[in-house]
């Protein structure tokens, strides 16, 4: 049942102020001893199976537990309430400081925006933050709908064959193509072109996220450095793109980003914006496979919506596709933990925590917290309608994170991502191949982001 509309008088804003002043202070009154947690001591964040674990401990001790990590010589608190989410990457954002896992990432990126901190990343973040701004993210609407048209008529042609596709594969290649061509433009070709293939594709063809691979992506930077160079040659030659709007942003100082700094972050860019869209669109086809009803209302709200307008506004008006989006991105959310460490000691719901004490808030358990979501683990977009957000907590959801660090490419990824399950659910139903895999429970593997463990198949049913 849907609650019945309500308006809130100034009073009522002043009494809720009130109340969520109450409860950020709340954390320094109680100071619980220590939280339970296991008597085993666990990497938890670098092991293969950190996920499950997490699923475990939490079923055992609850929304706060803690466990010895040897090779870290410190404790990690996994937290999963809303509560703590807030104070941690929004009200009291600035003691904590990013956490395990960044050496990992720093050897692939470098001191891009995602792994640095202070000073720095502020300045980082200010510059680049206008590029993701809707205004501008707008103006990729046709290019994203013509990377997918293209990715549709090769889907065409394998359907006239009675060919399945590889979904999981498809869905990496085609995220790959939007990121990279939004960051490079027409560059992208001439690279491709020099290197007789395009020279990202490793990012695709290669599933391991090992250190072997974290080098050889980190010797792709030497095609982002020509593009500069090429660039900085022959200025303004050049459409729009992410690269182009990188490079012209400056500082407060007036100054521009180094090449150094750039690279930086047009790796950044590429890692942050692929492999997480490909994977909440792998997850997608596999709910919409598994759900019929949901598909069948996807494709009622298609019939009715125009089918020719990439715009920002057209796509965002999509309510139950964008609904669909968002329950995958509840479900199996690529950043399925967000780590941090405190800097001075805190108190998160309600226990003292220590400084130096790694804090992880996983997506992934604060998403299927029963006191939160009512019958968790279903697939049901309707959790997305705005009367549904209105009554759940705000912080109950943060697939994108949320505060000064939140994810910068959250406009971008959402219109990718509802503009391609829109145009291809328009022309295909995707069933899955063989049909016995839909009776096979799922497995994930939460490495980098949080994947199907294996590759999925799909047949190609023509609408
Ligand atoms: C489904 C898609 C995506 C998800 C779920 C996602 C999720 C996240 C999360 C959770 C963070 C914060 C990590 C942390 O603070 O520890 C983040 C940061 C970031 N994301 Fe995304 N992301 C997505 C797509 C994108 C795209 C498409 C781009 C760019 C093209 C992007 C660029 C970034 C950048 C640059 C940061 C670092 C921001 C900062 O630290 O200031 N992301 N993302």
């Amino acid at each position: 049942m849907t609650p019945p509309p309500y308006r809130i008088t100034p009073a009522g804003h002043h009494a809720i102020r009130k109340i969520q002043h109450a409860q950020d202070m709340e954390p320094h009154r109680a100071k619980r001893s220590a939280p339970p947690g296991p008597t085993e001591q666990f990497d938890i964040g670098s092991a293969a199976d950190s996920l499950q674990r997490m699923q475990q401990y939490f079923a055992q001790f609850g929304d706060v537990f803690r466990v010895y990590a040897p090779g870290r010589r410190r404790d990690t608190w996994v937290v999963s309430n809303p509560d703590a989410v807030k104070r941690v990457l929004v009200t009291n954002h600035r003691n904590y400081t990013k956490g395990v896992g960044m050496d990992r990432v720093k050897i692939l990126l470098g001191n891009g925006i995602i792994v640095s901190e202070g000073e720095f990343w502020r300045r980082q973040r200010r510059m680049i933050q206008p590029a993701f701004h809707r205004r501008v993210i707008e103006r990729f609407g046709a290019l994203i709908a013509q990377c997918n048209q293209q990715r549709l008529e090769l889907w065409e042609r394998k359907a006239a064959q009675q060919q399945s596709i590889n979904i999981t594969a498809e869905m990496s290649e085609l995220t790959l193509e939007i990121v990279l061509r939004s960051i490079f433009g027409r560059d992208l070709d001439l690279m491709t072109d020099a290197a007789g293939d395009n020279p990202f594709a490793v990012v695709t063809r290669e599933p391991a996220r090992n250190l072997p691979f974290a080098f050889r992506f980190r010797s792709l930077t030497k095609h982002v450095i020509e593009a500069i160079q090429r660039r900085r040659a022959v200025p303004d030659e050049h459409d729009f793109d992410f690269l182009g709007m990188l490079m012209s942003a400056v500082d407060d100082d007036g100054l521009p980003m180094s090449e150094r700094e750039l690279v930086d972050e047009i790796m950044t860019l590429i890692v942050a914006g692929h492999e997480t869209t490909a994977s909440v669109l792998n997850w997608a086809w596999y709910l919409l496979a598994t759900h019929p009803q949901a598909e069948a209302a996807l494709h009622a709200e298609l019939a009715v919506a125009p089918s020719t307008d990439p715009s920002l506004k057209a796509t965002e008006s999509l309510a139950y596709t964008s609904q669909i989006v968002h329950e995958a991105l509840r479900l199996y959310p690529p950043v399925w933990v967000v780590t941090r460490r405190t800097i001075e000691a805190d108190h998160l719901a309600g226990y003292a925590v220590p400084a130096g004490t790694d804090v992880f808030l996983s997506p992934y358990l604060i998403h299927r917290h029963p006191a939160h979501w009512d019958d968790p683990e279903s697939f049901r977009p309707e959790r997305f309608t705005a009367e549904a957000e209105q009554a759940r907590h705000r912080y109950a959801y943060f697939p994108f994170a949320a505060g000064p660090r939140h994810c910068v490419g959250e406009t971008f990824a959402v219109f990718e991502m509802v503009m391609h399950l829109s145009m291809a659910a328009r022309r295909f139903r995707l069933h899955l191949h063989p049909p016995e895999a839909a009776q096979q429970p799922i497995e994930f593997e939460a490495l980098i982001n949080l994947r199907t463990q294996r590759d999925l198949h799909m047949r190609l049913q023509r609408r």
